[in-house]
């Protein structure tokens, strides 16, 4: 059972910028607190949704995953505002941009979430691999409010950090990526999704000379694998969801690495929508980087695998109940945690294996 604020002696900062990190003389008690927290509710979700894989049934396992997601968000004390989640009030009856969540009072710190309760709806209905429940948490505008449109994106690990540009060709940063990595551009795997928009791409990078790991669904987690090393992953490159940018980017900020990303806009529609959200800069020829998209120092993130991926194992069920495997990380309290957690069924309990 995780402690409550009051149970740890934490109080939060009304006060103080710095939020998370300046509590009872404990640096960054707040923002260990909200990890846990944060796995909870992550874990919740895909506990729920992994039950629907390979049923077939999308928009079932997407609900499955916001209820179990809005009715574990409820449990933490916290002011939390919902900043990219599942679309406007009148088409989202839950999690939609600017709910209010979480138990604490009015007058706390208010956070900026970015929720994304079933990233890849298709993998979990099909029972691909690679889904996951996930999250992203910040002060109050620490997280850009991307709509729900198309970014280009370059994804990169620590090392090539600061030597990519999206603006170059392919064979450039392909170039530099392999440099940074000591390796030759034939031992790295790109991750792209396979969609009729990334023909030129994809021939650009075979011609390059790199591997490419076509993916159905499904570009946040793969970016995150880019800057894990043994991932077999080097870059995520191409276009897909807005949201999914500014979730790699809260988490490859924690990680060390880099993402690039520039608005693709579907409509004018879309545009305006971005406008009214704050976003001033709605060009297609701006670069956001990776403090543009996640401008917050401190930001905790967490996912939990549904569909066994690239680096989390996905829900398995049995008897004696279920277990899951996440990702949480802090960004300022540089933690990266791995959590492997066995949630047993008190009806019916079995010893559990390694
Ligand atoms: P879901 O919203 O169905 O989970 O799909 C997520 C996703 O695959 C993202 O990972 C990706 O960025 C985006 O959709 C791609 O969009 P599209 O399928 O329209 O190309």
């Amino acid at each position: 059972m995780v402690k409550s604020l009051e149970q740890e002696n934490i109080t939060m900062s009304k006060t103080s910028d710095n939020v998370l990190s300046t509590i009872d003389g404990a640096e960054n008690q707040t923002e260990r607190f909200l990890s846990r927290e944060m796995l909870g509710v992550v874990e919740a979700a895909s506990l729920s949704a992994g039950r629907l894989m390979g049923k077939g049934k999308k928009d079932m396992a997407d609900q499955a995953a916001v209820t179990a997601m809005r009715t574990a968000l409820e449990s933490v004390p916290i002011n939390g505002r919902i900043v990219i989640g599942e679309g406007e009030r009148d088409e989202a009856p839950m999690l939609y941009i600017g709910e209010r969540v979480g138990k604490g009072d009015d007058d706390m710190p208010e956070f900026d979430i970015a929720v994304d309760p079933l990233e890849g709806t298709n993998l979990v209905a099909h029972g691909l691999p690679g889904s996951v429940a996930t999250l992203a948490l910040a002060p109050k505008g620490g997280l850009l409010h991307a709509p729900d449109t198309y970014m280009n994106k370059l994804v990169v690990g620590p090392a090539a950090k600061g030597k990519i540009d999206i603006n170059a060709p392919v064979k450039y940063n392909l170039n530099v990526i392999a440099m940074s990595l000591s390796r030759k551009i034939e031992d790295l795997t790109v991750v792209i999704l396979d969609r009729p928009r990334h023909t030129q791409l994809i021939q650009d990078v075979r011609a390059a000379g790199a591997r490419i790991k076509l993916i159905s669904d499904g570009d946040m987690m793969p970016a995150i694998a880019s800057a894990v090393s043994g991932s077999g992953i080097h870059a995520v490159m191409g276009t897909g969801g807005a949201p999914e940018s500014v979730l790699s980017a809260a988490a490859i900020k924690c990680l060390g690495g880099e993402i690039q990303a520039t608005f693709k806009w579907r409509s004018p529609e879309e545009k305006a929508r971005a406008e009214k959200m704050g976003v001033i800069e709605t060009s297609e020829e701006r670069v956001y980087s990776t403090n543009e998209l996640a401008p917050a120092d401190e930001i905790v993130f967490a996912a939990c695998g549904i569909t066994t991926g690239d680096i989390l194992k996905g829900v398995q069920y049995f008897g004696g109940g279920a277990r899951t495997h996440s990702i949480i990380l802090s960004h300022s309290a540089g933690l990266i945690r791995f959590v492997d957690t066995v949630h047993m069924n008190r009806d019916n309990p079995m010893p559990i294996q390694l």
